[in-house]
C-alpha cells in the first residue's frame, strides 16, 4: 500500500525544514461527521500535490459520497489505505475537512500536522487535546483574510460561494414556477422576485445565481460598502430609511442600534409582501444570527412562496425556521438546511482540495515534499493554531499594508542622489538615482539638437508639445490608479476639443472652382455631431463611475 515514508514519523522529520528529509506523505481520512459529503482532496488535485514532490494516500471510500471511487484516486498517483487506522499512521500531514474528532485525534502521532477546519474559538478542549499529541495544526478557518496573497486559501469562501448557489438551487426547487418571466402560447409568466437579506460570499453567489436564472433580485445587507458588488452582480440594494455604518471591521458586521432595527424590520415586512423568494444569509461572527424575518412576515407573503434560512445553524434569520429541514408554513416552504456545501460535494471538494492545494504550494515552497511552518509567513502563522505541542492560537492581529512606506522612498531619493550613497539606504536608490541623472542628460542633448537645428515655426509648436505632456503626465500621475478609468473617460470627452477644428471647417470654403466647398462643409458637419457624442458621453459616463466612488 504505501511507498516512500514509513509509518510514526517523528516531530523533527514532519514538519523539519526542506531539503532536509525524504518526501512527506499526504492522507485524506474518509469524513466521519454524520451527513459530511465532502472529501479532502479530488484526483485533478492529487497530481499537482504529487508534483509538489508529496506522495498521496486516501482512506478507501473517502470520496465516494463525492462520487469519486478509490480507482480515480489510484489512477492520479495515489496509494489507498484499507482503513482510518491505517490512514492516520501512515500520514506525515493529514488534510481533512470537519475538525477531527476526540476518537480522531487518539490516532494521529507526535509530530503529525494535520489541516482541516477546526474553529478554535469554538473548541478550546480540541485545541488541549492536539497540543497534547504534540501535533502541528493548521486551522483553515484562521486564515487571515484581509491578506490578498491569501485570497486563493480561503476556503471559507470557496466554500460559501458553493452554499449561496446552492441555496438558489433549494429555492428554485421548492418554488413552483420559473425563474425568468416569459411570453409563451400558453401564458405570461412574470419573473420571480427574489430578496436576499446579507451580501456576504454566500449572499453575493445567491444574488449572482439567482440573477442569472432570470428572477429579479433585490438585496440588503448593514455594510453599505456592498451595494455596488450587489448592483454590479445584476441586483438592486435596498437601503434601510435609517443612517447608521454597519461594518464592524474586517468585513464583517456589527450588531445594529434599536432603531436601525425597527427602520429595517418595515422595510423586510414591506418586501416580504412583495417578493416569492427569500433567502436570508445575515450572520455576525460570534452572535446568534439576527431575527429579521417574523412570524408575521412570514404569514404576509404569497402562498408557495419560498425561504431559504442559510444561518439557521445559528439560530436562523427566521422565527419559524427548523434547523436541518424545509417546513411549510402559512403555506410558505422555510428550508433550513445546514449542510447545503455537502448537497453540492464533489463541486466543494474540487474548491476545497484547491484551496489545500495553494496552502502546500505556500508550505513548501521547495517543492521537495516537505513542508515548513514558517512563522515569520503571516499568512501561516495565522492559520497555525497549534505548533509541535504548543498552542499558537490566537495569532497576533495581522499588520495592515502600509501606504505610508510608500510615501517615504521620495525622502531617500535626493540624499542618494546628493551624496552617491545614501546613509543605510542600500544599493537600490543609488541606482536609480544614476538611471535618473542619465535620463536627464539624454533628453536634454535631444532637446539641445532639435533646438539648434529644427525651423521656427517647428519649435513654438513642439514647445507647446512638450509642455501639454509634462503637464499631461504630472497630472494623471497624481491620480489614483482606482480612479485612472474615470479619468480616461473624462479626457475623452476633453479630446473633443476638435469640435473647434471642425467648426472652424464648417464656415464657408471656398473651393478651386470659387464656390463654397460643399463636400469639406458636410464633412466637419459630421464631425461636429461625432465630437458631441463624444464629448457629452465622456462627461456622463465619468459622472456615473465616480458616483461609484462616492459613499
Ligand atoms: P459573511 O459574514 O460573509 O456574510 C454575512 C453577511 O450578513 C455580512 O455581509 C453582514 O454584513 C450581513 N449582516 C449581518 N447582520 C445583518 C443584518 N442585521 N441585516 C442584514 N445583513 C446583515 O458570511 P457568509 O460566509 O456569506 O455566510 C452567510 C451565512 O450562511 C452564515 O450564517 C453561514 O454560517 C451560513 N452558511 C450556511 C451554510 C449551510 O449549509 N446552511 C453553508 C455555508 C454558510
Amino acid at each position: 500500500m504505501q511507498t516512500g515514508v514509513a509509518t510514526g514519523t517523528t516531530a523533527a522529520n514532519a514538519v523539519a525544514p526542506a531539503n532536509t528529509q525524504a518526501a512527506q506523505r499526504i492522507g485524506v481520512p474518509r469524513e466521519i461527521f454524520p451527513g459530511e459529503k465532502r472529501v479532502a482532496t479530488v484526483p485533478e488535485v492529487v497530481g499537482k500535490l504529487i508534483k509538489l514532490g508529496f506522495s498521496v494516500c486516501v482512506e478507501s471510500g473517502a470520496g465516494d459520497a463525492a462520487i469519486i471511487s478509490d480507482d480515480a484516486y489510484r489512477a492520479a498517483g495515489a496509494t489507498v489505505a484499507p482503513d482510518a487506522a491505517a490512514l492516520w499512521a501512515a500520514a506525515d500531514i493529514v488534510f481533512k475537512v470537519r475538525a477531527p474528532t476526540m476518537d480522531e485525534v487518539a490516532l494521529m502521532h507526535e509530530g503529525q500536522a494535520l489541516v482541516s477546519f477546526i474553529w478554535p474559538a469554538q473548541n478550546p478542549e480540541l485545541l488541549k487535546a492536539l497540543a497534547e499529541r504534540r501535533v502541528t495544526v493548521l486551522a483553515i478557518d484562521a486564515l487571515p483574510r484581509t491578506l490578498s496573497r491569501a485570497q486563493k486559501m480561503d476556503a471559507l469562501t470557496s466554500q460559501a460561494g458553493v452554499a449561496g448557489y446552492r441555496a438558489v438551487v433549494e429555492a428554485a426547487n421548492a418554488f413552483g414556477r420559473f425563474f425568468n418571466g416569459q411570453i409563451t402560447a400558453a401564458g405570461k409568466v412574470p419573473p420571480a422576485k427574489v430578496f436576499i437579506a446579507g451580501a456576504g460570499v454566500a449572499g453575493l453567489a445567491a444574488i449572482g445565481t439567482a440573477a442569472s436564472l432570470g428572477a429579479i433580485v433585490r438585496a440588503n445587507d448593514t455594510r453599505a460598502e456592498v451595494a455596488d458588488q450587489v448592483v454590479s452582480l445584476g441586483g438592486e440594494f435596498v437601503k434601510v430609511d435609517y443612517e447608521e455604518e454597519g461594518g464592524g471591521g474586517g468585513g464583517y458586521a456589527k450588531v445594529m442600534s434599536e432603531g436601525f432595527q425597527q427602520a429595517q424590520r418595515a422595510m423586510y415586512a414591506k418586501q416580504a409582501k412583495e417578493v416569492d423568494i427569500i433567502i436570508t444569509t445575515a450572520l455576525i461572527p460570534g452572535k446568534p444570527a439576527p431575527k429579521l424575518i417574523t412570524a408575521a412576515m412570514v404569514e404576509s407573503m404569497k402562498p408557495g412562496s419560498v425561504i431559504v434560512d442559510m444561518a439557521a445553524e445559528q439560530g436562523g434569520n427566521c422565527e419559524l425556521t427548523e434547523p436541518g429541514k424545509a417546513v411549510v408554513k402559512h403555506g410558505v416552504t422555510i428550508v433550513g438546511y445546514t449542510d447545503l456545501v455537502s448537497r453540492l460535494s464533489t463541486q466543494s471538494s474540487t474548491l476545497y482540495a484547491n484551496n489545500l492545494f495553494r496552502l502546500s504550494e505556500e508550505l513548501c515552497k521547495t517543492k521537495d515534499g516537505v513542508i515548513n511552518v514558517n512563522m515569520e509567513d503571516e499568512a501561516i502563522r495565522g492559520l497555525t493554531v497549534t505548533k509541535e505541542g504548543a498552542i499558537t492560537w490566537p495569532a497576533p492581529a495581522p499588520k495592515v499594508a502600509a501606504a505610508p512606506a510608500a510615501a517615504a522612498k521620495p525622502a531617500a531619493a535626493p540624499a542618494a542622489k546628493k551624496g552617491g550613497h545614501g546613509h543605510g539606504g542600500g544599493d537600490a536608490e543609488p541606482m536609480a538615482g544614476t538611471k535618473l541623472a542619465v535620463m536627464f542628460g539624454v533628453a536634454a542633448a535631444l532637446f539641445w539638437l532639435i533646438g539648434a537645428n529644427a525651423p521656427k515655426e517647428f519649435l513654438s509648436h513642439f514647445t507647446v508639445f512638450v509642455l501639454a505632456c509634462f503637464v499631461g503626465y504630472m497630472v494623471v500621475w497624481n491620480v489614483k490608479p482606482a480612479l485612472h478609468t474615470p479619468l480616461m473617460s473624462v479626457t475623452n470627452a476633453i479630446s473633443s476639443i476638435i469640435a473647434i477644428g471642425a467648426l472652424v471647417q464648417i464656415s464657408p470654403i471656398v473651393g478651386a472652382t470659387g464656390r463654397p466647398d460643399e463636400l469639406i462643409r458636410w464633412v466637419a458637419g459630421a464631425g461636429i455631431v461625432l465630437t458631441a457624442i463624444n464629448m457629452f458621453g465622456g462627461f456622463a459616463v465619468t459622472q456615473r463611475m465616480l458616483a461609484m466612488f462616492r459613499k
